[in-house]
């Protein structure tokens, strides 16, 4: 699989942030960085992919700028907020379920796995999140929230596989 590093990208000396850009051009999972401000008008948005851009189905042009809050509606938990938005305050990698909405107003289920951007002296510089659409999972026995759902593109072994390998959307 190509990746999407181009030349003048330079696989050496790039920042986190610098290579999952060249990295996320290509990939058909959601990313969205934010900068490491919390509170309103924070966490302002400042990368998101293509796959991101397709899930919310927005340009990512007019997505960078915003906070992540746009997708929230009527059935997004509050209560669910409250834990993503006390785990990035405490630091910590937040995995969850939340209701987002598109930009035509559908809403679909997202998978989302965010975490902290550290420096090299151990200081919050953003967050990354990982997220794509699952589907409520059928006639299968709930074990975990994770049980319960599946992804919902038809994406292929191989990626499953190496976001497994990455611990990305593992409990
Ligand atoms: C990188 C990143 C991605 C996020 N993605 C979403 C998302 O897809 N949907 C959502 O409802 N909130 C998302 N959030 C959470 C909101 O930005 C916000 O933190 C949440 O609403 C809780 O904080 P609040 O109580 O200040 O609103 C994301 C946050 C970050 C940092």
């Amino acid at each position: 699989m190509s990746y999407g590093l181009q030349e003048g990208d330079r696989p050496t000396n790039m920042t986190i942030v610098e290579l999952i850009r060249a990295f996320g051009r290509d990939l058909p999972v959601g990313i969205v960085i934010t900068e490491a401000a919390l509170e309103p008008p924070g966490p302002i948005i400042t990368y998101v992919n293509p796959a991101f851009g397709k899930l919310v189905g927005r340009d990512p042009d007019e997505i960078v700028g915003l906070s992540p809050r746009f997708m929230q509606g009527r059935e997004t938990r509050r209560a669910t907020l409250d834990v993503f938005h006390h785990a990035l305050k405490r630091g910590e990698r937040f995995h969850g379920y939340l209701t987002n909405y598109r930009g035509d107003g559908t809403r679909y289920r997202a998978e989302i796995d965010c975490r902290p951007i550290r420096n090299v002296r151990s200081e919050i510089e953003g967050f990354i999140s990982f997220e794509r659409e699952v589907i409520r999972r059928i006639g299968r026995p709930i074990a975990n929230i994770a049980g319960r759902y599946e992804d919902a593109s038809a994406s292929n072994d191989q990626l499953g596989n190496a976001l497994r390998a990455l611990g990305i959307f593992v409990a």
